[in-house]
């Protein structure tokens, strides 16, 4: 264990972004994290300061540090900027997106949840190949769009995916994917995926779903699955749904992993119907802050930040009213931060 500080990038980011960063840092702080935060802005945010939603002041700290705790970012639909969430991923080549889902409020309509699930985060139909195909006076009568996987895109997940499992001491890796309809983009990533399990015989077993079954046995019997591995668009969808097993958004964080950076956020976005009436959940930004620890091999630290999580919601009783109680969000930080000392 050593005492030594960690360098590391802040994003506040937009709506309640700000409201559960301060949350996360004096939780964090109370916990003894060894983060120095060199703070910057991106999103809406960084039009405001910058002139940019991903100012290069922003891109050079990540470079720097490696490693990022980001608020979530406002991202017009339609027309507007190009998603900077997605910006971030090609530019740091973040290819693992890892969505843990346990329970942490038994009593839901799902108890005793744990599943892992791990996206492609870079290829398929978010690569956004797409154009308009213009007939007569409609400009937009047709609409086309190309996915892209590669073999060693693939092969690079699936492994992630298996290495993760063994690292975590789980035993099984389900593969997803609609190979029997997309035989090239998705059947590429079931060939590859085959091949890499092979690899990890007798340590870790290894599973097939089609996707849209992958969808209804998730919510008939969720304890099935233990670690699933997909490509981009099916786990985009599917870790909302993981997320919504354990009691919705608020409580789902994520982690964006590539080989020279780390940027560690919530799944849910920016929440502009509650953005400053000081009632957001902070929890899902506090566990991706634990994955964060976690990965920089504060085990001991992540663990008792868990432990605390647990007991502020399970023995103090107090919750944000997405989770059915009454508490604000400095309500909740105050009371996690009790139980961090
Ligand atoms: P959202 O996740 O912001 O909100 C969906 C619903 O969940 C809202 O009713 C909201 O109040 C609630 N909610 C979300 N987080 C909560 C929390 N921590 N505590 C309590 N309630 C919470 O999704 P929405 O409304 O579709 O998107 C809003 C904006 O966020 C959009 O601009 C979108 O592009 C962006 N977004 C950004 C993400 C990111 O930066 N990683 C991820 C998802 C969306
Ligand atoms: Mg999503």
């Amino acid at each position: 264990m050593s005492a030594s500080t960690i360098p590391a990038t802040l994003i506040p980011g937009d709506g309640i972004g700000p409201e559960i960063v301060d949350s996360v840092v004096a939780v964090l702080d109370a916990l003894g994290a060894p983060f120095l935060w060199d703070r910057q802005d991106a999103g809406m945010a960084g039009i405001a300061v910058a002139g940019d939603p991903l100012p290069q002041a922003t891109l050079d700290s990540i470079a720097k540090t490696g490693l990022a705790l980001k608020g979530p970012l406002t991202t017009p639909s339609g027309g507007g900027y190009r998603s900077v969430n997605v910006r971030l991923r090609e530019a740091f080549k973040l290819y693992a997106n890892v969505r843990p889902a346990r329970t942490l409020v038994p009593g839901g309509r799902f108890d005793k949840i744990d599943v892992v699930l791990i996206r492609e985060n870079l290829e398929g139909y978010y690569v956004a190949h797409e154009h308009f195909i213009p007939v007569g006076s409609d400009p937009h009568a047709v609409a086309v769009s190309q996915g892209v996987t590669t073999r060693e895109g693939c092969r690079r997940i699936v492994e992630y995916a298996f290495d993760y499992a063994v690292k975590h001491g789980r035993k099984k890796v389900t593969l997803v994917h609609k190979a029997n309809i997309l035989k090239a983009i998705t059947g590429l990533f079931l060939e590859e995926g085959r091949a890499v399990a092979k690899e990890y015989e007798g340590r870790v077993a290894v599973d097939e779903r089609i996707v849209d079954a992958c969808a209804m046995q998730l919510v008939m019997n969720p304890w099935q699955f233990d670690v699933i591995v997909t490509t981009n668009l099916f786990g985009d969808i599917l870790s909302d749904e993981i997320a919504g097993l354990v009691g919705g958004l608020g409580m789902a964080p994520g982690a964006n992993i590539g080989e020279t950076a780390a940027i560690f956020e919530a799944v849910h976005g920016s929440a502009p119907d509650i953005a400053g009436k000081g009632i957001a959940n902070p929890l899902a930004l506090l566990l991706a802050a634990g994955l964060m620890l976690a990965h920089v091999g504060r085990d001991d630290l992540a663990a008792r930040l868990t432990t605390a999580i647990d007991a502020t919601l399970n023995l103090d009783l107090v919750r944000t009213g997405d989770l059915g109680g009454k508490a604000n969000t400095k309500e909740l930080t105050a009371a996690l931060i009790a139980r961090v000392k």
